[in-house]
Formats: structure tokens, sequence, C-alpha cells
């Protein structure tokens, strides 16, 4: 079975990855590696939380995919020793949906909405006084002379995860008492996560190993951990199991995964932009079409690690390909072309 190549390197969830990521999901947030500030951030909302004796205040994380938002969310239920519920914004229809799952939320509770951003305007404005005066207005009847009802809900806790914070509506931001963006990752923490992983899968890494899979795993948690199962693996078949520097090396690079950890639709983005817009500036929906990829995808998931690691900039006229593309894919890079359009 071979897999596109990017579908190596994306960070976002395999379907048959789930049961694997949920056994490698830190158990309590000292085990959750890097995020030094959000992670502080967190500990000090926890205890002031508990030393109030109320619930904790609706926290937002957002951030690209696969670093750690869903993780957090359920780390926050276990230091509060309280239930998640958890529901995600496009599977949310009526406002009876959500209504269901309110009721249910005993004092303290967390209700967890993944990719808010995409939950309907009407389920929006049903969830405000449910947030700020924990209260729901249920409908009775319908028609021109519509009865509502209020109903009293215990005060919980709503924590939102999304990819696309500029998607949210400005009154739903505002309803966050906290608000927490997850970064890319440095090497050095994702060695650590490849370590800890090793461990809970029984894999024999030993450091080299894991500071090879965790420079090509663009900065993402998810993408380390699947780097980590396809080289053990590799590693199982053609050598003798264990993951060493080497073995690494020579799995990673079968699979096509380089030392920046880009991939296919990396490349196709970078190189369009240098053979066919002279570098750029060109425009992000003129890029799609280029590519063949969908617009949102390509802002949401494959710019931000480009743009952090130099490849690609963001200007107010369009994307511009960086002297480093131009070096990355063996192209002369035009006099000038980092301070060209730079911000
Ligand atoms: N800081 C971390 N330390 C250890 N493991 C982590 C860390 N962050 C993420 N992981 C692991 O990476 C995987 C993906 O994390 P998670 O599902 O929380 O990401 P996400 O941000 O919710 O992604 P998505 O946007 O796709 O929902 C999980 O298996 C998780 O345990
Ligand atoms: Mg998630």
């Amino acid at each position: 079975m071979s897999r596109a190549r990017s579908e190596i390197t994306t960070p976002d969830i395999l379907p048959e990855e789930r049961s694997t990521e949920a056994s490698l999901r830190p158990s309590r947030l000292d085990e959750f590696v890097g995020q030094a500030k959000v992670k502080e951030n967190l500990q000090i909302a926890i205890d002031a939380a508990r030393g109030r004796g109320e619930q904790l205040d609706h926290a937002l994380f957002f951030g690209p995919p696969g670093l750690g938002k869903t993780t957090l969310a359920i780390l926050l239920a276990k230091e509060m020793g309280v239930n998640i519920r958890t529901s995600s914004g496009p599977v949310l229809e009526r406002p009876g949906d959500l209504v269901g799952l309110l009721t249910g939320l005993k004092r303290g509770d967390i209700l967890f909405i993944d990719e808010i951003h995409r939950m309907r305007p009407v389920l929006e404005e049903f969830l405000y006084p449910a947030m700020e005066d924990w209260r729901v207005d249920v409908r009775v009847s319908d028609g021109p002379h519509a009865e509502t009802i209020p109903m009293a809900l215990e005060p919980f806790t709503l924590i939102g995860a999304t990819t696309r914070y500029g998607l949210l509506t400005p009154p739903m931001r505002a309803r966050f008492g906290m608000v927490e963006r997850l970064n890319f990752y440095p090497p050095e923490d994702l060695a650590q996560i490849v370590t800890r992983s090793a461990g809970i899968l029984s894999v024999d890494a030993d450091a080299g190993g894991a500071e090879e899979i965790a420079k090509r795993s663009r900065g993402t948690p998810r993408v380390a951990n699947r780097l980590l199962r396809r080289v053990r693996d590799y590693a199982a078949v053609r050598a003798d199991g264990r993951v060493d520097r080497e073995t690494a090396r020579q799995a990673l690079a079968r699979l096509d995964v380089d030392e920046f950890g880009l991939d296919d639709m990396d490349a196709r983005l970078l190189k369009t932009i240098i053979e066919k817009f002279e570098g750029g500036p060109v425009g992000l929906g003129t890029l799609a079409v280029a590519v063949g990829e969908d617009a949102g995808t390509l802002e949401e998931v494959y710019e931000p690690y480009l743009i952090q690691q130099g490849f690609l900039q963001r200007t107010p006229r369009g994307r511009i390909a960086t002297s480093t593309a131009y070096r990355h894919f063996g192209f002369v890079a035009p006099k000038g072309q980092d301070s060209l359009f730079g911000q």
C-alpha cells in the first residue's frame, strides 16, 4: 500500500490513527511537552478556579491542526476532575442538539466544541446566554408568535478549538476569558514527544533516531507520532528493529519526506510561485487554482509551516517565494527577492 506523499506529512488526522492517537495523549498537564506559556496560563487558570471553588473560564484554543488543542481540552477536564462532553461545529445542526448537550452538563463540566468556527450563526446566538447567564431560551412553539421558555443550566466551561481564528465572529471571540494560541514545536520538543511515544509503543528508538524524526515533522506532534510508526515498520522489516539515526534517515527518504519535512504539495506550491508567477506576489485564489487545492486548505494547512520556516511570505499583494525557497529547489533567486514585497 503506498500513500500519496502529502498524506504522510499532512497535519490532519488520518482515519486509521484515531485509536493510536488516543493512546499517545498525555494524561497529565505536566506530560504535555512544550508550549510553556500556554501551559503556565492554564495552570494559573486551574489554580484560580480551584481556589474560588468555581468552574474554569471559557477557553479558546487556536492554531494549526495536530498541535494539541483537543489534548489540552481533555487535560483540563482531568486536572479539574470534571466530565467533558465533545461535539463539533459542523455536527451541530439545530438548537435542540445543543440543548441536549448543555442540560447534560453538571456543575463545572466542560463542553468541548471542535471546529467552532464552523458552527451555524443561529446556534452561536443560542449559545451566548448559555455562556454568560447559564440559561438557554428553548422554543416551545413555531410560527409568528413563537414562544420560548428560559431554561436554567449549571455553570459550565465551554472550550472551543479552531484552526481558523480569523473565521470566528467577534462576539464569539469576546465571550472567551482565555484565548490561547498553539505554535509549531521546535525540534527539541518534538524529539521529546517521539521518545515518549516510542516508550508507549515499545519501540526501541535512540536519541539520534528521535532527533531525525523530529526534524522532519513540520513542527507538529501528530506528524512526529505518525513518522515514528512508519519508521518503526521500516526498522522491523529492513533493519534490526532499532530506530537509530541511520534507519530513520533511510526510512524517511523512502517515504519522500525531505529534511525540512516538506512534501509533494509544499514543493508544488513553492515551485508554482517560482516558475509560473516569477516568485510572486500571487493571490491565494490564483495559486489554489494553479496547484489544484482548496484555498482554505492551503491557507490553514500548508502555509503556516512554510511561512514559519521562511520559505513563503504573505504580503498584502499576495504570496511570494523567498530566496530560501529558490535555493531549496535549486533555483537562483532574483536579486532582492526577499525585500521586494516583504513586510
Ligand atoms: N505537547 C504535546 N505533547 C505530547 N503529545 C502531544 C502534544 N501535542 C499533541 N500531542 C499528540 O499529538 C496528537 C494530536 O494532538 P491533538 O489531537 O490534540 O491535536 P489538535 O490540535 O486537536 O488537532 P486538530 O486541529 O486536527 O483537531 C495526539 O496524539 C496528542 O497526544
Ligand atoms: Mg483536535
